[in-house]
């Protein structure tokens, strides 16, 4: 088979991307597992666009500048306002089917940090909305074949360009395929913590797959931690949208207090690391789980407006718009990923990355609600463009630096190591991810943060261990708190020493 472009994934980056590419040669979506299981298709609240009354790209780029807390990239995150509306509007050409109003003009939803109603939806299943009718267009499309089932375990690098990947199929059988152009578009990382709203196949593979073939990795300390995960022991820690806030959902304690509205004033609505912290503290200081509570608004409305979460309440044996749904943090999305400029280009020719594999900087240190399938979407296709192009690697943006001239993170732990007893490494892909929830989660201390980069770099390397490693080392040397990451032990924002993002290479 003779391939021009190699797609690694099957959510909204991979597909719109393979879209693009169609008319300009062969092209092959490896995807991990079924197409469905991505992040895009259990993206429950929307995809925002400057679309509504009182909206406009420049008030979505303010809003989404102030939730990056002053790393966003914003020649980036202007792309992205500004060609979101367009690739939005193209998706409701094709057939998404978005919620509508009475009168029949597109519903916007609120969430978190945005000044103005500003969320497509299409009720609580979003992304899988998206995907369907993305699937669908690239399905019918000639020049585009898909292996399901197909793990790439390794990128083929000659001459310093990446030309084709290794790939294992579902019989265990490796493969090798050769292409002009690679798009990484694996997805999110959430699967290196113990807990997560992401899918299984959600592991970080395509900062291993780079970081191995020799890519710069950007901004991988910044993880989002979502605050209203289900959190019922013995049941599955799916995601409960930020959009029932939107509609008026409250975060209350085991006394029925809304504890949020005492701590910040978007109350309910702060900024996700704001909330999940406050939460986290609130089950400590209490010893009882804090709650979600809809009993206040219309149930018929409930359960019309968000059918899929409540199904997911109903099979574990709660009623969405009447009992009180025991709700926690979880590791949710990464800013960080594979370092890209603003065409998708990495910094390696021939190899591109789309989505949340990518750190296009748009993101800054905290994404805002609903950013993230408007990004898959608007640099999936820019990538697309750019591969269609000549083999070229990006630049280095100006405000980023090479970790290895500071001098920090893994070289500081392990000399601080030497007089150390040993580490314990993790042994199971479940060690690794109750380590990183406890070292590299919400709240990180410098101790844990070296705890864990010790018993990683004991781990050898694999899918898993790499990235999580990778993690916990960028934790560690950014001393300070910025949006996502939190330090104990730097609990203030220093934009004097750590206005900036960092590139790891290996
Ligand atoms: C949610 O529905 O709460 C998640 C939306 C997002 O992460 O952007």
């Amino acid at each position: 088979m003779i391939i021009d472009f190699i797609i690694v994934g099957s959510g909204i980056a991979g597909l719109r991307a393979a879209i693009a590419l169609a008319a300009a040669g062969r092209v092959l979506v490896l995807t991990k597992a079924d197409p469905g299981e991505s992040n895009t298709g259990y993206a429950q609240g929307g995809i925002a666009a400057a679309l509504g009354p009182g909206d406009s790209p420049a008030l979505h780029a303010a809003d989404t500048v102030r939730a990056g807390d002053g790393l966003c990239d914003e020649p980036a995150v202007h792309v992205l306002v500004t060609e979101g509306a367009r690739y939005v509007r193209e998706l409701v050409d094709w057939g998404t089917r978005f919620d509508r109003d009475a009168n029949g003009e597109l519903a916007f939803g609120r969430e978190a940090a945005h000044s103005v109603r500003r969320v497509l939806h299409a009720g609580d299943a979003t992304g899988r909305e998206i995907g369907r009718v993305l699937w669908e267009r690239a399905s019918a499309l000639g020049s585009v074949d898909t292996i399901n089932h197909a793990l790439v375990i390794d990128l083929i690098v000659e001459d310093g360009a990446v030309r084709g990947v290794t790939y294992v199929d579902r019989a265990g059988d490796r493969h090798e395929v050769r292409a002009r152009a690679v798009l990484l578009a694996t997805g999110g990382a959430g699967q290196l913590f113990r807990e997560t709203t992401n899918p299984s196949v959600a592991t970080g593979d395509g900062i291993a797959l780079a970081y191995r073939a020799g890519a710069r990795l950007a901004d991988l300390e910044f993880v989002q931690f979502h605050p209203t995960a289900l959190n019922k022991p013995g049941a599955p820690r799916f995601l409960i949208s930020e959009a029932l806030r939107g509609e008026g959902a409250r975060l209350v304690n085991e006394r029925g207090e809304a504890f949020m509205t005492r701590v910040h004033p978007g109350g309910d609505l702060a900024p996700r690391d704001v909330v999940a912290r406050r939460e986290a503290r609130e089950m400590a200081s209490t010893g009882a789980p804090v709650y979600l509570t809809l009993a206040h608004l219309d149930a018929a409305f409930v359960t019309t407006r968000f059918p899929t979460i409540a199904e997911m309440c109903r099979r574990v044996g709660l009623d969405l718009a009447r009992d009180r749904i025991p709700v926690g943090p979880a590791a949710h999305y990464i800013m960080g990923g594979v370092d890209t400029d603003d065409w998708g280009r990495t910094s390696m020719p021939g190899l591109f990355a789309a989505g949340e594999a990518a750190c296009t900087g748009v993101h800054g240190a905290n994404r805002l609600a609903s950013n993230s399938l408007l990004e898959g979407l608007v640099f999936g296709a820019r990538a697309a463009a750019a591969m269609q192009e000549a083999l070229a690697a990006a630049a280095l943006k100006g405000d980023r630096v090479g970790a290895g001239g500071l001098g920090l993170g893994a070289g500081n732990a392990a000399s601080k190591r030497d007089a150390q007893p040993p580490v314990p490494s993790p042994k199971s892909p479940e060690e690794v991810r109750d380590l990183m929830w406890r070292s590299v989660g919400l709240f990180r201390t410098r101790e844990g943060l070296e705890h864990a980069v010790a018993a990683l770099d004991a781990a050898g390397d694999s899918m898993l261990v790499t990235p999580a490693r990778l993690v916990a080392r960028a934790a560690l040397r950014r001393e300070e708190s910025r949006g996502a990451h939190y330090r104990e032990d730097f609990p203030q924002r220093d934009d004097g020493r750590w206005k900036k993002h960092f590139v790891d290479t290996r």
